[in-house]
């Protein structure tokens, strides 16, 4: 392998039980968007760009794509309405961007990355972070960019459910139909330098104001060349309170762990803590992905050391 082709990058689309992934050709459709959004990466790689370029370029995609909970396929929250939620780290220096509670935006991560390099913070939130993009010259998305369908019946059924629940003060199994989905992008570049990205809409029918692990370092997005990139999906609160992703990076730091035990590792104490519902994909030091997730399934794949693509569920 010429050290030209020495890149890794992996993607997630959302954990849950996809119960609406029925069929094959749903399932294809996730698969080949995926798989389609790693060739982007590689593009940029094989051009020379950055982990963090191809993080920034995937997770884009990603949320340009409606069928993923982020970006323009964000679900909506109790008053219908989209909060998007987004964070980008660079694992050379640890500098890092984040938007909370943003609408009317269609590529939340691009406002993040900007944060990281036109501010000197690390995040915004709600109102500030409009008129920072604003000051940026970020462009508006129109309101009508973001109310898919899918994602208008989606809240109809949350809002049934969730009244069905409290009559019968029953937490009935989750049928989590993509209830958890964000987007993450991680790689590493020819370089050894690696990057995270993560993107969502959130959880649907959330409160107005709910903030997840996304855009909160060290939970849904860290990325750290001494260790590992990660970018974690599921039910955000129980990912801000283990803290997972920087509990991964730390096994690797404190226990010389490699991708994969750090990942089992970072799982396992994911489920005994808080019995956590999601997953994460991670890359470490050496360009190695490894991938691990607590609910049915989680929509993800890889590119390894410049290898063909590998998508699954
Ligand atoms: N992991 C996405 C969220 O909880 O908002």
């Amino acid at each position: 392998m010429a050290h030209s082709d020495n890149y890794s990058i992996m993607l997630h689309g959302g954990a849950g039980a996809l119960d609406n992934v029925k069929d094959d050709k749903t399932a294809v459709r996730y698969l080949e968007s995926i798989r389609s959004i790693l060739e982007h990466g590689r593009k940029v790689m094989t051009l020379g760009g950055s982990a963090l370029q191809a993080v920034e370029t995937c997770a884009s995609l990603l949320e340009d794509d409606p069928v993923f909970n982020a970006g323009c396929g964000s679900v909506l929250n109790e008053n219908g309405k989209v909060e998007m939620d987004a964070a980008i780290m660079d694992g050379r220096d640890l500098s890092a961007g984040a938007v909370a509670a943003v609408d009317n935006i269609a590529n939340p991560i691009q406002l993040a990355r900007l944060v990281m390099t036109e501010s000197e913070h690390v995040m915004l939130i709600a109102e500030g972070a409009m008129r920072f993009a604003d000051h940026c010259g970020m462009e508006r998305a129109p309101e009508h960019y973001f109310y898919t369908p899918d994602r208008v019946e989606q809240l109809r059924q949350a809002r049934l459910q969730h009244k069905i629940m409290l009559d019968h003060d029953d937490t009935e199994e989750d049928s989590e139909d993509q209830k958890y989905g964000t987007i993450g992008a991680i790689a590493r570049d020819p370089q050894g330098n690696l990057a995270a990205a993560t993107s969502t809409g959130g959880i649907v029918n959330k409160r107005m104001g709910r903030v997840g692990d996304s855009p909160i370092v060290g939970a849904g997005v860290f990325a750290d060349n001494e260790t590992c990139a990660v970018s974690a999906t599921g039910y955000g609160e129980d990912f801000m309170r283990t803290v997972i992703s920087k509990t991964i990076s730390d096994f690797m730091l404190m226990r010389d762990m490699n991708a994969s035990q750090a990942t089992q590792a970072g799982i396992d104490y994911l489920t005994r803590k808080v019995k956590g519902r999601g997953g994460v994909i991670v890359i470490d030091k050496q360009g190695n992905c490894s991938s691990g997730f607590t609910t049915k399934k989680m929509i993800h794949g890889w590119i390894e050391h410049g290898s063909k693509p590998v998508v699954r569920f």
